[in-house]
């Protein structure tokens, strides 16, 4: 594996140089076709890019964007619904032209969607994804045990994702609304990206980090798979940095 690391004073730097990692690409290749988390840590960074595209810094006009994950049985327009938080934070700022940003439907026929989504991005595939970690490793909604050659599908959350869905800025009214299940791209999708891009901030990652970058690559540990890439880019806090014995 090819992994570049890079830690950050705290969570504004890691916005600002995944920002950077983000603008490179683009500039590089306008086409880009790029993979989308959310949840609290890429918020800077989106923040960052809509300051850089309103300063007529950056074009989105030929970038496809893909979400990478979504809740089981909420509309698109939901407050929690992750389609609406890639709307709200980046792509209503951005010009990336409506039918060029693609999320799972977490409404109807799963294996349906799943298909749907998975031929989307297509033999093209995705040029770069972006992700968060979880406490428990997980990327995506690929929880501990998920296949590493799975592909875009339904699954189950973890008890522990369900309870760090909650909080002030969630989107959800009670912690029972946090959806049982979610679709989401799978780990065999995501490791076919060109390259990937890991973002963590914070204390409570730091044992997700260290493990999935110096721990044995298992299942057990679904970000751990990223060992097997050959491209990925690490950008994290140095809360988030602290377990890693290699810095
Ligand atoms: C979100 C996603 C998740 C998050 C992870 C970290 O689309 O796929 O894997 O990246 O749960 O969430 P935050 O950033 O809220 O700590």
């Amino acid at each position: 594996m090819f992994v570049q690391r890079i830690i950050t004073k705290d969570y504004d730097e890691m916005s600002r140089r995944a920002a950077d990692f983000v603008a490179d690409k683009l500039r590089q290749n306008p086409e880009l076709r790029l993979g989308l988390p959310t949840g609290n840590t890429p918020r800077g960074m989106y923040e960052q890019l809509v300051e850089r595209y309103a300063r007529g810094e950056l074009d989105f006009s030929r970038v496809h964007t893909f979400n990478l994950d979504e809740y089981w049985g909420l509309e698109p327009d939901h407050p929690a619904a992750f389609a609406r938080y890639i709307q709200n934070h980046f792509l209503r700022h951005v010009n990336v032209p409506s039918g060029q940003a693609h999320w799972p439907s977490g409404k109807g026929d799963a294996a349906e969607n799943a298909r749907t989504y998975e031929a989307r991005i297509g033999s093209e595939g995705l040029d770069i994804i972006i992700l968060g970690i979880g406490v428990n490793g997980h990327i995506g909604f690929n929880e501990p045990g998920a296949a590493f050659d799975a592909r875009t599908g339904f699954v189950q959350l973890a008890e522990r994702t369900r309870q760090d869905a909650f909080h002030p800025r969630s989107g959800f009214a009670t912690r029972e609304d946090v959806p049982i299940h979610g679709i989401t791209m799978g780990i065999g999708t995501i490791l076919e990206a060109k390259s990937i891009l890991l973002l963590a901030s914070g204390a409570s990652k730091a044992k997700a980090i260290q493990r999935a970058l110096e721990g044995p690559v298992t299942e057990e540990v679904p970000a751990s798979a990223l060992q097997r890439h050959g491209d990925v880019t690490v950008i994290v806090d140095e809360a988030a940095a602290a377990r890693l014995a290699d810095k």
